[in-house]
């Protein structure tokens, strides 16, 4: 194991996850902004994402007890202190030189979930270790992205079980890379000594030859790309739970529910896939109702307030994901920098809940949101 992450200090001036992006802006070079900050084509669902959070109106109740309330929630077998989670983000090392050892580091301290991602830039095994001693810790998370050789994919599995990660979450929504016109103009590339260290080893996959008129996505990359039939091997080869991240539409959700999946990520990854996807707070009261509650949902994208928060479960969600603000804490300020990110949110939707009137989340329903923007059930 490697030594702990050395503690920096949060600027002062930082006390919104916005002033932690502006900050960031500064912190980070073109390059690595152009990747962390940017999202698909015309960045549409980028900025819908946050926009639909700050159009839901709380409808708050008054003079309801609250003494002893709190935001602790279930989530598959584990009880959470708060229901923020980090979300997988590629390549930390590029934000800072901790890179996903300090995010670990921060979200156990503050007990928060932490997803890591396959293209993570510090090892599986490294970024366990730091976690698992912490006994206050949240639930550490493994995402996965089928590769082309499914022997290689089963042996990451395997190190991910072994190492004590406690779910899969297989991403779907990104069969291959959005349109990235920030990244391209920004002539992005992954600067000396940040790798996705969990794929070495992996071979480039035997390039098909392609005949006149064939198309380089269709006949040969997407040949491995992962379909529903991958979802039940993948269930067949693990003991560990899979959920399955990066759904939008109540039709996939039905499906995942019919393989028994351990939970859905309502997610359009941050915008950064298919441009102009419909924001997440919209897809998610339509899967929320599709499912009944047969499952748990988590949602990401645009959650930038402890509002934010609070208005996702109340439409359904049991906990939430955030990624760029935290890897805007980690470029501010290192392990301190995301720990500052999250005691925010965490912070916020405190005073949220106590001035909607609920002492806890499963207080928040949909008669939270004012009901221009639900799928309406009644007021009361
Ligand atoms: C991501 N996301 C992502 N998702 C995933 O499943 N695997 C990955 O490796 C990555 N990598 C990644 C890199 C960067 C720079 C970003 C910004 C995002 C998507 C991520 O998990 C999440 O869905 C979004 O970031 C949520 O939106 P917000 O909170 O960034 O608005
Ligand atoms: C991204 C990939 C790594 O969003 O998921 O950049």
């Amino acid at each position: 194991m490697k030594s702990t992450p050395a503690l920096q200090k949060v600027p002062p001036d930082l006390a919104t996850l916005a002033d932690h992006e502006r900050h960031a802006l500064q912190a980070l070079d073109d390059n690595a902004a152009a990747y962390f900050c940017g999202g698909a084509a015309d960045e549409i669902t980028l900025r819908s994402n946050r926009a639909a959070w700050d159009r839901l109106e709380l409808w708050p109740r008054v003079l309801r007890p609250l003494a002893g309330g709190h935001t602790r929630v279930q989530l598959l077998g584990r009880e959470l202190a708060h229901p923020v989670m980090l979300a997988p983000v590629a390549y930390q090392r590029m934000a800072h030189p901790d890179g996903e050892r300090a995010t670990a580091f921060a979200a156990a301290a503050l007990g928060a979930g932490m997803v890591l991602s396959t293209q993570a830039s510090e090892s599986l095994e490294d970024v366990a270790a730091t976690v698992l001693p912490d006994p206050g810790r949240g639930p550490l998370w493994f995402q996965l992205y089928l590769q082309h050789d499914r022997g290689f994919t089963q042996t990451l599995v395997r190190r991910a079980e072994a190492a004590g990660y406690e779910a899969l979450v297989l991403t779907v929504d990104a069969p291959t890379s959005g349109i990235r016109d920030r990244e391209q103009r920004a002539a992005f590339r992954l600067p000396a000594g940040v790798h996705a260290v969990n794929l070495r080893g992996l071979a480039p996959p035997q390039p098909r030859p392609l005949a006149h008129g064939q198309s380089a996505l269709f006949d040969d990359l997407l040949h491995h790309a992962a379909t529903w039939a991958d979802v039940e091997w993948l269930q067949s080869i693990t003991r560990l739970p899979v959920l399955l991240k990066g759904v939008l539409h109540p039709a996939d959700a039905r499906q995942a529910a019919s393989l028994n999946v351990a939970g859905l990520v309502v997610s359009n990854h941050g915008g950064r896939t298919l441009d102009t996807a419909p924001p997440t707070a919209a897809a998610l009261p339509r899967i929320a109702h599709a499912l009944q509650g047969c499952m748990p949902l988590l949602v990401d994208g645009g959650i930038r307030r402890g509002t934010d928060v609070l208005k996702a479960v109340a439409l359904g969600a049991t906990a939430v994901m955030v990624g760029r603000p935290y890897v805007h804490g980690l470029a501010n300020a290192g392990a301190a920098g995301v720990a500052h990110v999250i005691r925010v949110l965490r912070d916020e939707l405190e005073v949220a809940m106590a001035l909607t009137g609920c002492a806890a989340l499963a207080d928040a329903t949909p008669a939270l949101i004012h009901p221009d923007w639900h799928l309406g059930e009644g007021d009361d």
